[in-house]
Formats: C-alpha cells, sequence, structure tokens
C-alpha cells in the first residue's frame, strides 16, 4: 500500500500535480506576502512593493508588435506594474507542446521599460465562461465535459466535475510556472499570478450535469463541515446567517443545510427580474445553496491547478471575483461559486494554494466592498476597477484605509499616457510610497473619501482629531478649479504632532484628541514631495494659504503633498 502512494506521489510530481520542494527550487528573494502589524505586504527583492498597476485589455499582450507602441505610455503613466494576460491556447496550441515565445517576449518588453507584470492565467474559466482553453480542448467535449442547465443543455463552461479537465489545466499552468522560474527566478519581472479569471457558474445557479446533481443530492462533505464547524466564530456574517435560518445543523444536504436551490420554474435573467426587484436581490442571498455547492467545487478545481504552479514556482497567487451587483443579483447571473464575500470560507477551505481573494471593482459600495475583502486578514489586491476621478480617489483611499497591495484600473490600452488622473495620482502615490509602506499595518495611517453627499468626515489619528472637509476654494483663490465628484485624503501621522497629507479639494482643521482646552495652531507647512523616500520641500505654506494659522488648504484641483507640524497653546 505504501509503496502504491509512492509510485503515484511521484507521479503526480513530475506531471506538476503534486506538492513537490517548491521552496528549494525558488530564490528565497522571490515575491512573496509578509505580515507588518495589521497588514499583509507584498515583498519583492526584501523590500514591500505597492503595486500601483493597470490591466490591458484582454487580447493586448497576444501580440508583441500591438504592445510595441503602448509601452512608452504605461511608463508615462507612473505604473510601476502592468497586469497582462497568458491563456492557455497560446501557451499549448498543441497537446502537451509548449510555445512560450509570447511570455518571454513580454518579459523582455516589461523589463526594457521597468516595469513589473501581474500575469493573468486565462485558463479553464475566463468570466464564468470558457473561451481560452485551446481549440484541442473545446473540440473534444467528450474528454473535457461541460457543465448542463436545467434544460439539459450545455453550458460553455468547462464542469469542475471533470478530473480530466482540472488536470489538463493543471498541467499547462505547472509548465507555465516551470518556465518562469526557469526564466524569472532570480529577476523577478513577475510579482504575482492571477489563477483563471472571474470563475463561476454563469446562466445557471449551478451545474445541472448529472454527476454534478449526485453530488449535490449528497451530504455536504464531512471535512468543510469540520472546517466550517472550527471556524464557526469567524466564517462570514453571511453564511452564518444563512446558515442559522436553516437550524444551524451539523449535517445534512446542501439543500438541508443551507436553504433550496433556484426552482426550475425560475428563469435567469429572466421577465421576472425588474429593476426594482434587481435592488431588492442585491445583497440578499438567492439559492445560497446553489452557490455554496459551486464554490466547492471551483475552490477544490482552482487549488489543484494552483497547487500544480506552486510546486513549481511559488509566488503569490490571486483569484478575483465578479461580485454580486444591482445588475446580476442572483447567482448564475453573477458566476455562481467564485470568490464572492459570502462564500469566502468554503474557498479558504477549498483553495489553500490561494493566497488572496480579490474583488473586481465597479461598484459604487468601495469601502464597504474593501472592508468584506479584508476579514479575517485577506490581503486586498484590486485587479480590475475604473480609473478616472472615482477610480483613483478609491485608490488612495484602499491604500491609506485598507492597506491594499495593489491597484489596477482595467483597459490600461485606452487611458495610458501622461496627460490623466491616472498618471497624476499615481505620480503622487510612488512619492509617498515608502512612507505609506512604513506606515501599513501600524495604525499611523488611515484616509477618508469624500464626495458632495459626504463631504466631512472626522476621525482620530495619533494626538489629534482631525476634520477632512471635501472644499472647493473661493474663485479669488484658484479661478481654475473645477469641482471634482470624489476625492480621496491620505493622512500619515509622522511624529507626535507632524503628519504627511494628501489630498486635493481639501480643507483639514485639528484638534487635541488629549486635552480639549488646548487650540491647535499649524505651526508649519510645506508643500513638497517625496524622492526616493526623502521629502523635498517646495512653498512654505502661510498667510493667505493657512487661513489663521488654523487649517490646511488643498487648493487644486490634482493631488499634492503637505508637511505639517502642529503646535498647541491653551
Ligand atoms: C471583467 C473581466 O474580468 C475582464 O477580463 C474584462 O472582461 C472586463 N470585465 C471588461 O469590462
Amino acid at each position: 500500500m505504501k509503496t502504491k502512494i509512492l509510485i503515484c506521489a511521484v507521479i503526480a510530481s513530475l506531471a506538476g500535480l503534486g506538492g513537490s520542494n517548491a521552496q528549494t527550487k525558488t530564490d528565497p528573494a522571490a515575491p512573496h506576502l509578509e505580515r507588518q502589524g495589521t497588514a499583509t505586504q507584498l515583498v519583492v527583492d526584501g523590500k514591500p512593493f505597492m503595486v500601483l498597476g493597470a490591466e490591458l485589455n484582454n487580447s493586448s499582450a497576444s501580440s508583441l508588435e500591438y504592445m510595441k507602441p503602448l509601452w512608452p505610455k504605461l511608463v508615462a503613466a507612473h505604473l510601476n506594474t502592468v497586469l497582462a494576460t497568458v491563456s492557455w491556447e497560446l501557451i499549448e496550441p498543441q497537446e502537451g507542446r509548449f510555445d512560450f515565445r509570447g511570455v518571454d517576449g513580454l518579459l523582455q518588453q516589461a523589463r526594457a521599460n521597468d516595469l513589473h507584470l501581474v500575469l493573468l492565467w486565462f485558463g479553464s474559466w475566463k468570466n464564468g465562461r470558457s473561451t481560452y482553453e485551446p481549440l484541442w480542448v473545446k473540440t473534444d467535449q467528450k474528454r473535457f465535459p461541460l457543465a448542463c442547465s436545467d434544460d439539459g443543455k450545455s453550458l460553455p463552461i468547462l464542469t469542475t466535475f471533470s478530473d480530466v479537465n482540472r488536470d489538463a489545466d493543471a498541467r499547462a499552468f505547472a509548465a507555465l510556472m516551470r518556465h518562469l522560474r526557469e526564466v524569472d527566478g532570480r529577476k523577478h519581472t513577475v510579482l504575482m499570478i492571477q489563477v483563471e479569471n472571474e470563475v463561476g457558474t454563469l446562466g445557471d445557479s449551478r451545474d445541472r450535469s448529472p454527476a454534478a446533481n449526485e453530488a449535490f443530492a449528497r451530504p455536504v462533505p464531512a471535512d468543510l463541515m469540520d472546517y466550517l464547524l472550527q471556524h464557526k466564530d469567524t466564517l462570514a456574517p453571511e453564511l452564518q446567517e444563512v446558515w442559522a435560518t436553516h437550524g444551524g445543523k451539523t449535517s445534512g444536504t446542501w439543500e438541508e443545510m443551507f436553504g433550496p436551490g433556484k426552482p426550475a420554474s425560475v428563469q435567469l435573467y429572466g421577465p421576472d427580474l425588474t429593476d426594482e426587484k434587481k435592488n431588492i436581490y442585491w445583497q440578499q442571498l438567492n439559492w445560497a445553496s446553489d452557490e455554496f455547492f459551486m464554490a466547492w467545487r471551483y475552490s477544490m478545481y482552482v487549488n489543484t491547478v494552483a497547487a500544480a504552479g506552486k510546486a513549481e514556482y511559488n509566488i503569490p497567487f490571486y483569484v478575483n471575483t465578479w461580485l454580486q451587483q444591482p445588475g446580476c443579483p442572483r447567482p448564475g447571473e453573477y458566476p455562481s461559486g467564485g470568490p464572492t464575500p459570502q462564500v469566502h470560507d468554503i474557498w479558504r477551505f477549498g483553495a489553500p494554494a490561494i493566497d488572496i481573494l480579490s474583488p473586481d471593482l465597479y461598484i459604487p459600495q468601495f469601502g464597504e466592498t474593501c472592508a468584506r475583502y479584508t476579514r479575517n486578514g485577506n490581503p486586498l489586491f484590486i485587479p480590475e476597477s475604473p480609473a478616472g476621478q472615482l477610480g483613483m480617489a478609491n485608490a488612495i483611499y484602499a491604500f491609506g484605509k485598507y492597506n491594499a497591495i495593489g491597484f489596477s484600473p482595467f483597459g490600461i490600452d485606452r487611458f495610458a499616457g501622461s496627460d490623466r488622473e491616472l498618471a497624476r495620482t499615481y505620480d503622487m502615490l510612488s512619492s509617498v510610497s515608502p512612507l505609506i509602506l512604513a506606515n501599513q499595518g501600524k495604525g499611523t495611517m488611515t484616509a477618508v473619501s469624500l464626495d458632495a453627499t459626504n463631504t466631512t468626515q472626522t476621525f482620530r489619528l495619533g494626538n489629534y482629531n482631525i476634520e477632512a472637509k471635501f472644499w472647493v476654494p473661493p474663485a479669488w483663490m484658484n479661478a481654475t478649479n473645477t469641482l471634482p465628484e470624489h476625492i480621496a485624503a491620505l493622512f500619515i501621522c509622522t511624529g507626535p504632532d507632524d503628519y504627511i497629507v494628501m489630498g486635493r479639494n481639501l480643507a483639514v482643521h485639528f484638534a487635541s484628541a488629549t486635552n480639549t482646552n488646548e487650540i491647535v495652531g499649524i505651526g508649519t507647512d510645506e508643500e513638497g514631495m517625496y524622492e526616493q523616500g526623502r521629502w523635498i520641500p517646495g512653498r512654505r505654506l502661510n498667510g493667505d494659504e493657512v487661513p489663521d494659522g488654523q487649517a490646511l488648504h488643498f487648493r487644486d484641483d490634482k493631488y499634492s503633498l503637505q508637511h505639517v507640524k502642529l503646535y498647541r497653546y491653551q
């Protein structure tokens, strides 16, 4: 028996599917995650790294010629990292024959432009569907079976209930990671890997192939139940609620434990989904048993793929999420089983080889989503978002308030270049990034997000209560100023009475948090920039620019930095 297990392990490891000796093959300076206080940081070449990223359109990285003129614009946009697709169909056009010329070219181009890469593995699934698997997979549905919907028809989605599907993907991904270790294991151009893209079943709330139906009728697996019971106190509140609502049982089928799945009579995207209902359904869990069941299957499939890759080259891996949202509120209208907040615990159980669960964050509930994605120590990495004024305010907010590892608007092909909100904001963020990184997880930094309906926020940081106010100066102060819809402001406490503040269209007042009889004055206030971590002062602000010596004003409609030293009097 023992000999048999050993032989299986050797075969699995040779095939890249087992847990081989990743660490010994990997440079210890390779990108990895490290805790700092309450934060988790990405460490590259021994130093914490903040990803100021952007994601290319899906097809861009498939052509090095297409990419050539784009690189200078990506550099001008002050990115330090580009998120780029690597697809199964291009690296394994014939079964077992790998072609890494495109990957190597991408690495060379990125290095020539002093940029890092995060590579997105488009394997079995992309936005719920299966479109990036090679033609030899697509055309052999007998060998590589598809999921089914409740009308008995196939969905254009590789089923998670096929080990053949899973292992073919895992072999290709392992080959990619082996190659990356060989060509990048010392250079670290590639920082992280996204495994698949927005996985989950789209078009039905769960797979209804015969194998899936059979598994759905069986009890929730005992090892998953054990995990949920062991983590009962820290489970996502959404999961806890569904579980408790259905009697808090410790065993039973998926529907006995978590309530009924979607009835066959309900049509997805159907006529019953009026605009009004869309909003009622949003954030309410529908057919939780279907979604939880699919989360179990997807997480375990993705884990096998990821583990095969990690065994070759161990750098941080994340999975990204198509979120439940007003336009697609029910599982199947958004990919069912992807790592939405309600199923994070199931993903943690099923996919320990995944380091980060990430939101693709296009919805207005930005702060709330960041909060849901930082529960239980999940590091925040936002691989997709809009750019522009709102996107960039969100980037500052994510780094300052939620200790984000990185931020990356989608579709950089359209808005690369220097004369953009993204370029200006990333320039400022990259200047202050050493300070942000030094303060993450230590309670010495925060950020606020403000707009015309939420104009003021008050909070304590260090020895002061701080009021941050969305503010548009009167015309005599700055005639060219235009009213932004959204801003963010970042506050870093650098000493008992010292702060670095990054803001725009902002007024800031300080009050003593330790003695209410004291009046707080602005001792000195400098504009400036950091260059390689050193403060380079610009104008010394005083007089009209620091009204009555009492407030900081950020009058410009682009972000800037001020260093203020406060003093107190009675
Ligand atoms: C989300 C996907 O993850 C991306 O690959 C891309 O298709 C965008 N949507 C398009 O908006």
